[in-house]
């Protein structure tokens, strides 16, 4: 370390914090403004990792792939091994060649073929739906149509379909550090692995994107050995994070019925309306990454080979970036939040994700003229902030 390697006193601060405890990923909020209060970036000793809680620290480490490595985005060292290879785990130069693979069918003239279809799949559940008045908002709506979409795409049917949903929240557990959870979560984050390591082309219908994967490997345009892991990170990536999206922002529509009304009254604020749910409640809170060598953020070094951890849900409601940053306000419109990382790993299906909460948002304004939801629940889970149930028990329809 160098001799201005000054940890201040306040970093060690916070003896009473595990940021994968029950309580904080049941609510995260108040700690995090506790942190961030307190500075740019703190120990927390009960994890041994270096935490980022400001907006500007947070998108500048993003940006600086060279000190902030993607190596360990997984709080356990075993999951960061199992990784190793894939694209959100590479850093450059090997990254850029992987994600122009990845994220081909993923692109904006991929996604609009898809757009027909999810828009009339979403259309048809909320029709549904409306007909039989009541539902559970997570269940038939955030959790129902992600499955469809993502299983249609990969071209999964039978067994494997009905397991996506398991799979996907699995697959985000595991990334957490060595807890209960994570150890509980292993065994089926395993079942996906070895579905999508075995999976083969006839497995998959024809016509669907995992196809084409396989296709483009037949022609020698990728290695075979990839075919797997491009599928698995569809399914581990996809899902759990495009449900926890959808849930927070219907939830979040359901507290503040007039914001409610004013997206159903300006169809054109659908897209704002989703900027500001993911950056109130962002799908991923906490993400990983390896220092490099030494760093100096706002007077605090974090030293080399440390865990740094990305607050994102901190730096989304960061005041010194966003005015009054927790009240949800559609008009706000932060098409800078950090929800979908920021740099040369920033979410690479997040048009999918838009497409279908937009399809969702769009039917159930054009649907539904008002409704309430009953006492919801939450998914405990080490990396994404989701909920569980949202009965829906009232509803006028349009
Ligand atoms: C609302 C939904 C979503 C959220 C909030 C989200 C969030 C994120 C975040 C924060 C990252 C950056 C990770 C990093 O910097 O290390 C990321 C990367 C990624 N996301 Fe998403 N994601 C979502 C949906 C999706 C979907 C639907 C897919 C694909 C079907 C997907 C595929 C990926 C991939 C492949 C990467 C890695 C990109 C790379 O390393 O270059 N995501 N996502």
């Amino acid at each position: 370390m160098t001799a201005e390697t000054i940890v201040s006193a306040d970093t060690d601060a916070f003896p009473d914090v595990d940021l994968f405890s029950d309580e904080i990923l049941l609510d995260p909020y108040p700690t995090f403004a506790r942190l961030r209060e307190s500075a740019a970036v703190v120990h927390i000793e009960a994890n041994d990792l270096w935490a980022l809680t400001r907006y500007d620290g947070i998108r500048d480490a993003l940006a600086n792939p060279e000190v902030f490595s993607s190596n360990k985005i997984a709080f356990n060292d075993q999951m960061n091994e199992a990784l190793r290879g894939t694209t959100l785990t590479t850093d450059p130069p090997a990254h850029g060649p992987m994600r122009a693979v990845l994220s081909e069918n993923l692109s904006p003239r991929s996604l609009r073929k898809l757009k027909g279809d999810i828009d009339a799949k979403a259309d048809a559940m909320v029709a549904e739906l409306v007909e039989r008045g009541r539902f559970d908002a997570i269940d038939d709506l955030a959790r129902a149509l992600p499955l469809h979409v993502v299983a249609d795409l990969i071209g999964v049917t039978g067994r494997p379909r009905e397991n996506i949903l398991r799979w996907g929240e699995a697959a985000f557990n595991v990334l957490g550090p060595a807890n209960q959870r994570t150890a509980e979560n292993f065994p089926v984050a395993g079942e996906l692995f070895g579905w999508a390591h075995h999976v083969s082309a006839s497995d998959l219908t024809e016509g669907s994107m995992g196809r084409a994967i396989f296709d483009a490997a037949d022609r020698g345009e990728i290695a075979h050995e990839t075919c797997g892991m491009i599928i698995h990170q569809y399914v581990a990536a996809g899902m759990d994070t495009t449900i926890a999206s959808i849930g927070n922002v219907i939830a979040l529509l359901a507290a503040h019925p007039d914001q409610y009304e004013l997206i159903r009254q300006d169809p054109s604020l659908l897209s704002a309306a989703y900027n500001e749910g993911l950056r109130l409640e962002p799908p991923v809170n906490t993400w990983g990454r390896l220092v490099k060598e030494d760093v100096k953020i706002e007077g605090t070094v974090i030293p080399a080979g440390s865990r740094a951890a990305i607050l994102f849900g901190s730096g989304n409601r960061d005041e010194r970036h966003y005015e009054d940053p927790d009240t949800f306000r559609v008009e706000r419109n932060p098409v800078d939040h950090l929800s979908f990382g920021y740099g040369i790993h920033g979410c690479a299906g997040q048009g999918l994700a838009r497409l279908e909460a937009l399809a969702v948002l769009t039917a159930l304004t054009r649907r539904v003229r008002r409704f309430s939801v009953g006492a919801s629940s939450r998914v405990v889970s080490n990396m994404t902030r989701s909920l569980d149930k949202l009965p829906v028990v009232e509803l006028e329809a349009a």
